[in-house]
């Protein structure tokens, strides 16, 4: 097994989509734009072999005719979601392991931006493909379940190993630090973060899972919710999410 390698692309207007190296092939998670992504595989000479998606938002989708015509790739995405995917050659239930590019890679069910939304693992390349569940300082808007199932998603992929690599689908770390400094002001790492995001220092994201651990407002809703009046984590965490849809 080579070493994997992860390469984060900036597509429209703050979407990333990734590419997973490894074994002398490359997937890519999710497909916002054709042109950034195509380039980025001519950069490197890399053949794309298979495209997995996270949810069926167009901002995820829209690239997939092209790229897979252009390509000759397999698209891969969730057995619940095919009727408003692109059409699949792979259909996923949470609990499947399937091939990223030679590599294992857990389906992790994690309902609440939408109903069906997957998030891959990929324990040999040490990153989690989040789509828009957790996101970098933030979470997903919840458009199609409610905050307990946004919840029990979040602490689904909260149970990965803190060295995880968070690789969501959004840069939206001007927002969503603006909003978790308002209410977790006294967070010395929140503040090193945003600090080094400012500065260019460091890229806001993707970064571990531990630092979202300790940065991420919605992820702190257990050690917040007596900020708010509130004593039990999952109605802090619905708490948080109404006043970040208001902010
Ligand atoms: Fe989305």
């Amino acid at each position: 097994m080579s070493e994997a390698e992860i390469v984060a692309i900036r597509c429209l207007r703050d979407n990333y989509a990734y590419l997973l190296h490894a074994n002398g092939r490359t997937v890519l998670f999710d497909a916002p734009e054709a042109e950034p992504i195509l380039q980025a595989l001519a950069e490197r000479g890399w053949r794309l072999d298979q495209i997995l998606l996270t949810h069926h938002h167009d901002d995820h989708v829209g690239a997939v005719p092209e790229l897979v015509a252009a390509t000759g790739a397999t698209v891969t995405g969730a057995a619940a979601d095919a009727h408003r995917l692109p059409p699949l050659d792979r259909a996923l239930r949470p609990g499947d392991v399937t091939d990223a590019a030679g590599l294992p890679a857990q389906v992790i069910d994690v309902p609440g931006h939408t109903i069906g939304h997957i998030a891959f693992y990929v324990p040999d390349a040490r990153a989690a493909f989040t789509g828009d569940s957790l996101t970098a300082i933030g979470c997903g808007r919840i458009f199609e379940g409610d905050a307990p199932m946004m919840w029990a998603s979040l602490q689904r992929l909260n149970a990965l190993p803190a060295e995880t690599l968070i690789c969501s689908g959004h840069d939206y770390c001007a927002g969503n630090g603006a909003f978790a400094l308002t209410v977790d002001p006294d967070n010395a790492d929140l503040r090193d973060r945003l600090q080094a995001t400012a500065t260019a220092a460091r890229p806001c994201a993707p970064v571990t899972l531990a630092e979202e651990r300790a940065t991420n407002p919605f992820l702190r809703a257990p050690a917040l919710a007596a900020t708010l009046g509130l004593d039990d984590a999952e109605q802090a965490f619905a708490a948080l999410r109404a006043m970040k849809d208001n902010f």
